[in-house]
């Protein structure tokens, strides 16, 4: 499938129910590099990038099997030390498995990550941090070669920026290293506090997984453990969009509503009826009040998450007569989307990291390209409410990162080839 047609505007109407978080799922399957023996981890989401790193698993000595949302894997000492350069340059998520195979053989060598469509995002906090723990650092041949002289002790190091694969990496790593470690100004993300609870249930000794410090005692081993992933946030915010974007009325089930309070409050002030109906269902619909533009900005959880930029985007695009500003802090380059928003009828003006949305009445189709995976999705949401055909490129990058995206939407009423 390379491209997605969409007939609108539909009113999309129904429940669904979300799926397993990507980003909490990769590195949990990264750190099964550090166990032993057979785990089962349930609710993973079906989609190319849990595809991807499932290969990369096989590629460096471990036995797994994906299906029906769950993954088997079995756990070796026997690890391999190198990891192949088409697996890592194409999800920059894999550069986690230096940090396992790092505590497991003492020496790894692992692609230099490329750069990326939304940034540069580089991995020099992840360099430093493992400097701190006496890690040797060279980058040949466009390998980062990581050596350790011995056993790894335990360390402490400050992160200079509270970036999320950088604390994953170095948890996994401080999870089999000697003594204690203190890591601060650590990410505080609910996908690092799960990554935290699968470790702590495998053997770990992780405390302050949600606060800015974490403090791991390093153990000699980590066993295998059955385990469910937390639900989607991103996913959960990228329906509640849907919803918002095509003034429907959609049940959202299977969420932690904690997770998603910095997308529920701004729509919420944005004028849209958000109802909690548990801790794990949330009801959305439009009550026929006057909606308002917001001004927003993507900040580390929990303030709003850059990951719910675009599609919130795509929702003030339509919000006629209204100015709204979204200001970009976390990735320097994430507003590809809104070219194409503007092919589509947007008023959209960016300078630098601030982008200033002036609502319309309509939005109308023709086609458009896929740039990422989440200005994908802010496209693919605009097409829903467009008068009239749009036709999707590039749909790989949804695929990335979104479980049964199609499947979902039609159940909800979207007419979408
Ligand atoms: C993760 C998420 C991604 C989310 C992001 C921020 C996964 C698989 N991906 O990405 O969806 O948008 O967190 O919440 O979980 N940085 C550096 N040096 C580093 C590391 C990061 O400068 O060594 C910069 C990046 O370029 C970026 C910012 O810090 O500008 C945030 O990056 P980081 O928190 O590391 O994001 P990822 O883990 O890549």
């Amino acid at each position: 499938m390379s491209k997605l047609t969409v007939c609108g505007p539909n009113i999309l109407c129904g429940s669904v129910a979300i799926s397993g978080s990507k980003n909490a799922a990769l590195p949990i399957l990264i750190s099964t590099l550090l166990l032993n023996g057979e785990s089962k981890i349930a609710n993973v989401p079906e989609l190319t990038d849990i595809v991807t790193t499932i290969r990369l698993l096989r590629s460096l000595g471990l036995k797994a099997e994906f299906s029906n949302h769950v993954v088997h894997v079995w756990g070796t000492r026997d690890i391999r030390h190198i990891a192949p350069y088409e697996l890592i340059t194409n999800m920059r998520a894999s550069f986690l498995v230096s940090g396992p195979i790092l505590a497991r053989v003492g020496f790894a060598k692992v692609p230099y990550p490329g750069g990326c469509a939304i940034g540069s995002r580089p991995v020099d906090i992840h360099l430093k941090g493992f400097r701190a723990f006496g890690i040797d650092i060279r980058v040949e041949h466009g390998f980062v070669i990581l050596k350790s002289d011995g056993p790894i002790r335990g360390s402490r190091y400050n992160l200079e920026f509270p970036s999320v694969g950088a604390t994953e990496n170095l948890m996994m790593m401080a999870s089999l290293a000697q003594g204690v470690s203190i890591l601060k100004n650590v990410a505080r993300e609910p996908e690092i506090e799960d990554l935290a609870n699968f470790l702590n249930q495998a053997g770990a000794k992780i405390e302050g997984a949600g606060t800015d410090t974490l403090r791991i005692e390093g153990v000699n081993q980590l066993n295998a453990i059955e385990y469910t992933v937390i639900p989607d946030r991103i996913e959960a915010a990228t329906f509640l969009c849907v919803a918002a974007i095509t003034r429907g009325d959609v049940i959202l089930e299977q969420v932690n509503v904690e997770h998603i309070q910095d997308i529920i409050q701004i729509l919420m002030r944005v004028g849209f009826k958000l109802t909690i109906m548990d801790p794990r269902t949330v009801r959305i619909q439009t009550d026929g009040k006057a909606l308002k533009g917001v001004t927003v900005k993507t900040e580390p959880f929990p303030g709003f998450s850059t990951d719910n930029q675009a599609i919130l985007m795509a929702v003030l695009a339509l919000i006629n007569q209204k100015k709204s500003v979204m200001i970009e802090n976390i990735f320097e380059n994430r507003y590809m989307h809104v070219m194409e928003l503007k092919r589509m009828g947007a008023m959209i003006d960016v300078t630098g990291s601030k982008a200033t949305i002036h609502g319309v009445d309509h939005l109308s189709g023709t086609a458009v390209k896929m740039m990422d995976l989440r200005g994908g999705a802010a496209l693919l949401l605009a097409a829903l409410a467009a008068d009239g055909e749009t036709i999707l490129y590039n749909i790989h990058h949804i695929q990335r990162g979104y479980d049964h995206i199609v499947r979902k939407l039609r159940l909800l009423g979207a007419k979408v080839e």
